[in-house]
């Protein structure tokens, strides 16, 4: 068996250097190595974003991407942050707590991906805020492809939008 050599750092801490598989999944390395189980596993071929995590760039901007269709070797030197790194000292991130507040989520499988994917959209208008008009359209870019089996979305989108609106940190006037 091949193996690679990877190491990142995981939610601020430095991890490895670990030897692993080559090609083994980010989403494996992550659940399976790391014991962080709260990546899921969906359909495997990066159509329903269960296993999105946030990877920070070097430049200060953070993007949602998948897991399951990434190895972990292509994060090797890489700063990611998963669903373990919202809350603090046991309390939700603003994001965590809006989607508990609306009842967004039934099961909670999806929700570790709509968070990632949620918490990259508000640093991101934090940096660079929108207009007021605008907040629905970047919610929905910003939650498409992330697939939910138990609700019409509806409150997932609906949570993320009144957290926006009620920044005025977040909002271009
Ligand atoms: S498990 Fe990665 S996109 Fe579905
Ligand atoms: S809450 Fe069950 S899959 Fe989304």
């Amino acid at each position: 068996m091949q193996t690679v050599t990877v190491s990142m750092t995981v939610n601020g801490k430095a991890v490895g250097p670990h030897t692993i598989p080559d090609g083994l999944s980010m989403n494996d390395f992550l659940r399976e190595y790391l014991n962080l189980t709260g990546t899921k596993f969906g359909c495997g071929i990066g159509e329903c974003s269960a296993c999105v995590i946030i990877r920070d760039k070097p430049d200060g901007t953070s993007e949602a991407t998948h897991t399951c269709i990434n190895s972990a070797q292509s994060f090797d030197g890489a700063s990611v942050r998963t669903i373990e790194s919202h809350a603090k000292d046991g309390v939700p991130s603003p994001v965590q707590a809006a989607f508990l507040d609306a009842f967004a989520f039934q099961c909670g499988y999806c929700t570790p991906g709509f968070v990632g994917a949620a918490q990259v959209l508000v640093e991101s208008l934090a940096r660079t805020p929108v207009a007021g008009a605008d907040v629905e359209a970047a919610v929905s870019d910003a939650l498409d492809g992330h697939l939910c089996r138990c609700t019409g979305y509806v409150r997932y989108y609906a949570a993320l939008r009144d957290l926006i609106l009620g920044d005025e940190r977040l909002i271009r006037t």
